[in-house]
């Protein structure tokens, strides 16, 4: 069986995209990685960055990277600007006991985003990995609610393949849930053939996560699924299509109402920012494709269907009225509890289908038909 290499060689010449390069790290991009991991969306997401994030962590972080070089245990590269060799992000490969345990991990900073930088870099480095290292399948771990994550890796041709439960610790050293991505070598050549690879152009395409080429389109929603007292009803501006990103959440309030706006792969789409089971907001949950994971109680719904995919850990009724047994994500049995008024009020919640607003896009703005709001 192949076994982890002794020791990685970076590429050379370096590897590049474009306006992108991937190359080791040294020792005087210390300062440009403690300015990125200032930024509390790195903080959020990646639970192993230390807050408040020091000189000391980034020569520590940028040492670590060497030595794992060094030692064959990860390939980690600076994403820089290949024409000013400035500091963009970071991507590494982890590498595995074997060439199918091999995961991927990045970060661009705030000043790069939105520039198809993270889908380059992932692609590069996955393409060299494939071709390398004769990686034969490469995993990505992100938290649920990082969707702009999850949007990349999609972008560059991974695959979601599921929720695995209690993953990791948060800083409290609590465990918490991660989505997991798949890439092998035939999506990949997949992804290349349907126009998800960026090519030599680098661009991403309408899935893309942070490509300026993305085409905004609505979706289509079953039309029994409009939200009462829009038939009739003026059409609303909710946000600028060009603050939107593809396979991304975003909650818009207006008065007492909280839309959720998303952007999934059949296109824009406007709902309730409500759990349909117990009103808990979704635009903190997860987003894989067009289904959003609830962040309570494990409910999944697709997005453009409206209809359970999941039902929730309570159990309850379904659209159509069924009741379904509570159920244990470790699947244990629940446990049994005395009738109660909390336990008859699980049994009769009904977990209803999604709701929509019909949506339209003019003059570059994301419109919505709302009912009359109060003033
Ligand atoms: S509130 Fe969403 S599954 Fe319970």
């Amino acid at each position: 069986m192949m076994q982890m290499p002794d020791r990685v060689e970076p590429p050379n010449p370096p590897l590049r995209d474009g306006p992108i390069a991937v190359r080791p790290f040294r020792p005087d991009d210390v300062d440009a990685v403690v300015a990125a991991c200032q930024d509390p969306e790195i903080q959020r997401w990646i639970p192993l960055i230390p807050i408040p994030y020091t000189d000391a962590d980034a020569r520590r972080y940028v040492m670590m990277t060497l030595q794992a070089w060094h030692d064959g245990t990860s390939a980690e590269f600076a994403i820089v600007d290949a024409t000013t060799d400035l500091l963009l992000g970071s991507i590494g490969l982890h590498l595995g006991p074997n060439p199918r345990r091999y995961a991927i991990g990045y970060w661009v900073a705030p000043a790069a985003r939105r520039r198809g930088v993270a889908v380059r870099a992932v692609r590069l480095v996955s393409r060299w990995g494939f071709e390398r290292l004769h990686m034969q399948r490469l995993s990505l771990w992100t938290l649920p609610g990082n969707v702009a994550s999850q949007a990349v890796a999609e972008a560059a041709g991974f695959r979601f393949e599921g929720l695995a439960r209690n993953w990791e610790t948060d800083r409290d050293d609590q465990p918490i849930d991660a989505v997991v991505f798949g890439l092998t070598p035939e999506d990949l050549a997949e992804a290349s053939q349907t126009g998800r690879d960026a090519g030599s152009s680098g661009e991403a395409g309408r899935r893309g996560a942070d490509g300026p080429s993305a085409v905004a389109t609505i979706a289509a929603v079953p039309r029994e699924l409009h939200a009462a007292g829009t038939r009739a009803a003026p059409f609303v501006d909710l946000a600028a299509v060009a603050a939107l990103r593809p396979g991304t959440m975003t909650r818009v309030t207006l008065a007492d109402l909280d839309l959720l706006v998303v952007w999934t792969p059949d296109g824009i789409l406007v709902t309730d920012d409500r759990c349909p089971h117990m009103s808990a907001p979704l635009s903190v949950g997860g987003l894989a494709g067009n289904v959003v994971a609830c962040p309570l109680h494990e409910g999944q719904f697709n997005l453009c269907t409206g209809e359970t995919v999941q039902m929730p850990t309570t159990g309850g009724l379904d659209a159509d009225g069924r009741y379904h047994s509570p159920w244990s994500p470790t699947g244990a049995l629940p446990k049994s509890e005395p009738p109660s008024k909390k336990l008859d009020a699980r049994r009769l919640t009904r977990v209803n289908r999604l709701r929509y607003y019909p949506a339209r896009i003019r003059d570059g703005r994301l419109e919505a038909q709302l009912p009359i709001l109060p003033e």
